[in-house]
C-alpha cells in the first residue's frame, strides 16, 4: 500500500479534524502518500482530491466541523455512482480509503468494500448510534454543548417557576437526550426508544412541581413520539388542566458546532491512527470504534444499516434521579 485517501461524510462532528490530522500524519510517518477527498462521497465521485502534507493539517484539531467538508450524496447510493468513485480512486492510484462518519456513511463504506475497494471506517457522529463503538467522535462535545444550554435554561426556568422543553438531535436514537437528561438533571426525558402518552408526560411534570421543584425541564429527542411539536401543542390545548405553559427551545445545529473537547480530540486522534494501522495491516472492510477504552475493529457487515439505541437501564435511572 503506497497511497491512501481520507474523507468525511454525513453530518460533521467535532473531533473529525483530529481524526483527519492523525490519518495524514501517521500515514506519512509510515511512508505513505496521503490524499484528502473534499465534500465526502459527492467529492469522491467528482474526483475532488489532493495530496496533503503534515503542514496542511496543522492547527485544525481545535476547530469544529471538518476541513475536508462533508455532504450527503444521493448519487453514491446508486451503484453507478460508486463505480464512478472507484474509477476516480484508480485514476489517482489510491490503494486504500479511510472513511470518517456515522451510520449512513459506514453503510456506504460497506458497499464500496463489497465492490472490492479496501476501506476502513472511523466511527464519527454526534448521535452515538453506531454499532461497533461505545462512543463515536463528536458525541462528547455535542453533549457538553447541550448541557451548557440546559444549565442556562434551568437558571431562568427556576427564577420564574417555568416549564421548558428542550429538543435535541439524535435522529432515531435517544442517546443525546438521555445523557443530557441525566447530566443536566431534567425532570423528564422523552426518547424514541420509549414511547409515552402526552398525558403521562404532563403528569410527570405536575408531580415534579408537587414534589417542590421550582422548574420543570423536559428533554425531548428529535425522533421521539410524541415529538416536541406534539407536546407543545398538547400543553397549549391543556393549559387550563395543567396550570402551566411549556416553552420550547430547539437546539438544532448548535449541537454540531462546538469546539471539540479533549475527549473528542483524543478519540479522533486514536481512531484515525488506528484506521491507518488497520489499512496497512490488511484489515479492510472494518469500522474502527472505541470499545473498552481501546480502538476496536468490527466488520462493516455488522455495522451497516444498524442503529444502536439508547440504554434502557439508563432511562430507568434517569427517571429515578429526576425525583
Ligand atoms: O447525524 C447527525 C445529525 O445531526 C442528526 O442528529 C440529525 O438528525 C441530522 O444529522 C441532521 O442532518 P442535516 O444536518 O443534514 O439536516
Amino acid at each position: 500500500m503506497k497511497r491512501i485517501a481520507v474523507l468525511t461524510s454525513g453530518g460533521d462532528a467535532p473531533g473529525m479534524n483530529a481524526a483527519i490530522r492523525a490519518v495524514v500524519r501517521t500515514g506519512i510517518a509510515a511512508g505513505l502518500e496521503v490524499y484528502g477527498v473534499r465534500n465526502g462521497y459527492a467529492g469522491l465521485i467528482n474526483g475532488e482530491m489532493e495530496r496533503l502534507t503534515a503542514r496542511d493539517v496543522g492547527g485544525i484539531m481545535q476547530q469544529a466541523g471538518t476541513v475536508l467538508r462533508s455532504a450527503r450524496s444521493k448519487e453514491f447510493r446508486e451503484e453507478a455512482g460508486r463505480r464512478q468513485a472507484i474509477r476516480k480512486l484508480a485514476e489517482r492510484r489510491i490503494d486504500g480509503l479511510v472513511i470518517i462518519g456515522g451510520n449512513g456513511t459506514q453503510t456506504g463504506a460497506f458497499e464500496l468494500f463489497k465492490m472490492g475497494f479496501p476501506v476502513v471506517g472511523v466511527a464519527s457522529t454526534i448521535d452515538n448510534d453506531l454499532y461497533g463503538t461505545d462512543i463515536s467522535i463528536g458525541a462528547d462535545t455535542a453533549l457538553n454543548t447541550v448541557l451548557e444550554a440546559i444549565d442556562r435554561i434551568k437558571a431562568t426556568a427556576s427564577s420564574h417557576s417555568r416549564a421548558f422543553l428542550v429538543e435535541v438531535m439524535g435522529r432515531d436514537s435517544g442517546y443525546i437526550a438521555l445523557m443530557a437528561g441525566i447530566t443536566g438533571g431534567a425532570e423528564a426525558v422523552i426518547i424514541p426508544e420509549v414511547p409515552i402518552e402526552p398525558d403521562d408526560v404532563a403528569q410527570e411534570l405536575l408531580d415534579a412541581y408537587a414534589r417542590g421543584k421550582s422548574h420543570a425541564i423536559l428533554v425531548v429527542a428529535e425522533g421521539a413520539k410524541p415529538s416536541a411539536t406534539d407536546l407543545i401543542q398538547y400543553f397549549q390545548e391543556h393549559r387550563a388542566e395543567t396550570g402551566f405553559e411549556l416553552r420550547l427551545t430547539v437546539l438544532g445545529h448548535v449541537q454540531r458546532g462546538g469546539t471539540p473537547t479533549a475527549f473528542d480530540r483524543l478519540l479522533g486522534t486514536r481512531l484515525g491512527a488506528a484506521a491507518v494501522q488497520a489499512l496497512l495491516g490488511g484489515h479492510h472492510g472494518v469500522l474502527v470504534g472505541w470499545v473498552n477504552h481501546r480502538p476496536h475493529l468490527t466488520p462493516l457487515e455488522d455495522v451497516a444499516g444498524r442503529t444502536r439505541y439508547a440504554d434502557r437501564e439508563l432511562y430507568e435511572l434517569a427517571r429515578v434521579l429526576a425525583r
